[in-house]
């Protein structure tokens, strides 16, 4: 492992990188780093705020002026916890559209950078591996996009949502696409990575495996 034992958990929506980024960390008695949760929280500040994400300018501005913080497992926009507000189909939508754009990813590079300072960190994310800790222990952890649809459709179902899996299924499709074919910092397993298919496995395979091989 690296002398600042950093491990970083990329990979597409749906894959299962929160739940095992999470109990990782927790077992390591590491910090976990959910990056997806900053671009959803520029995201959220840029709906607040009536801004148009695609006005790059604008989007300049609302960084210069943004607070993000972490307090435990929640994040907070200029001091208010948005945690419960940006994991809608609006969010997924509009964080992906964010985090096309250059000055909201260097923003947030310079975030997670400095909060990696110390090591021990357990990130999650689409370019933590390419981009924001290349020097760190890399996994990719995908499933395919049917998969994915399923788990998504359960977790739904969980809160009390009925939705279509097709609808869900075209969704994270769509997403995918959008991540991975956007031009800076793309979703991508990085070339020294060890990429785990977790559709026919277990939370406890996956982690079985990357302590393994850790
Ligand atoms: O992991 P998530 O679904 O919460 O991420 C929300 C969006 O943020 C996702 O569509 C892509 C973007 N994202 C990114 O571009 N880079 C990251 N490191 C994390 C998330």
């Amino acid at each position: 492992m690296d002398h600042l034992n950093i491990i970083t958990i990329d990979g597409p929506a749906g894959a299962g990188k929160s739940t095992v980024s999470k109990e990782l960390a927790k077992r390591l008695g590491y910090t976990y780093l959910d990056t997806g949760a900053m671009y959803r929280a520029v995201a959220w500040a840029a709906r607040h705020k009536g801004v148009d994400v695609r006005d790059q300018k604008s989007l300049s501005e609302l960084c210069n002026d943004l607070k993000l913080g972490f307090n435990g497992d929640r994040i907070l926009v200029n001091g208010q916890d948005v945690s419960s507000f940006i994991r809608t189909p609006e969010m997924d939508g509009l964080s992906s559209a964010v985090s096309r754009v250059a000055v909201v990813r260097e923003y947030l590079t310079g975030m997670q950078r400095e909060l990696g300072r110390g090591g021990q960190l357990v990130a999650e994310g689409r370019d933590m591996g390419t981009v924001v800790f290349p020097q760190a222990v890399k996994f990719f952890l995908t499933a395919s996009a049917g998969e994915r649809a399923k788990r998504r459709k359960m977790q739904m179902e969980n809160q009390g949502e009925e939705v279509e899996y097709e609808e869900i299924l075209a969704q994270i499709e769509a997403r995918d696409l959008a991540d991975s074919t956007r031009s800076i910092a793309p979703l991508q397993a990085a070339p020294d990575c060890i990429v785990i298919d977790s559709s026919d496995l277990t939370v406890e395979d996956v982690l079985e495996k990357i302590v393994t091989e850790m």
